[in-house]
């Protein structure tokens, strides 16, 4: 499992931390950037991971900046991508029993780093529930 991670400088900090964990737990990690805090724009990334994501170059992404609202926004701009912005353990459980979101997205200064890997890890560890659920995935697919 290749899981795919970007930020933009207000996502850094908490980017590399889910980077840490994520290789402690086993998973292949692609790191596509930003790799300081020097400021750049969050759309770029956003883009990369979900690009990475559609193509299957990775199997799921992480992306972060300052609050999650950019760059959830440019990775779900990328077709087949389902995003979903997670701010609590019981969001990051719905978000894949129900939406199957292929990234999640944090928010660097709104989220503290403790929450945010267990909100990662309710996401990894949760299963997507199918059902009258994929009919709906499915629809979001095809816009
Ligand atoms: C960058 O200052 C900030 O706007 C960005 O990280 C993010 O919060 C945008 O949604």
């Amino acid at each position: 499992m290749k899981i795919a991670v970007a930020s933009d400088h207000g996502g850094f900090a908490l980017k590399e931390k889910v980077k840490e964990h994520l290789m402690q737990r086993g998973f292949e990690v692609e790191d596509l950037g930003t790799h300081s805090e020097d400021s750049v724009d969050y759309p770029a990334y956003g883009k990369a991971c979900g690009e990475a994501v559609a193509s299957g170059k990775a199997d799921l992404g992480v992306v972060v900046c300052g609050t999650g609202i950019g760059i959830s926004i440019a990775a779900n701009k990328v077709k087949g991508i389902r995003c979903g912005l997670c701010t609590s353990v019981e969001m990051a459980h719905l978000a894949k029993q129900h939406n199957n979101a292929n990234i999640l997205a944090l928010g660097g200064r709104t989220t503290e780093p403790d929450l945010a890997l267990k909100i990662v890890d309710e996401w990894l560890d949760t299963e997507f529930e199918g059902g009258r659920h994929q009919r709906r995935v499915d629809m979001l697919d095809q816009m």
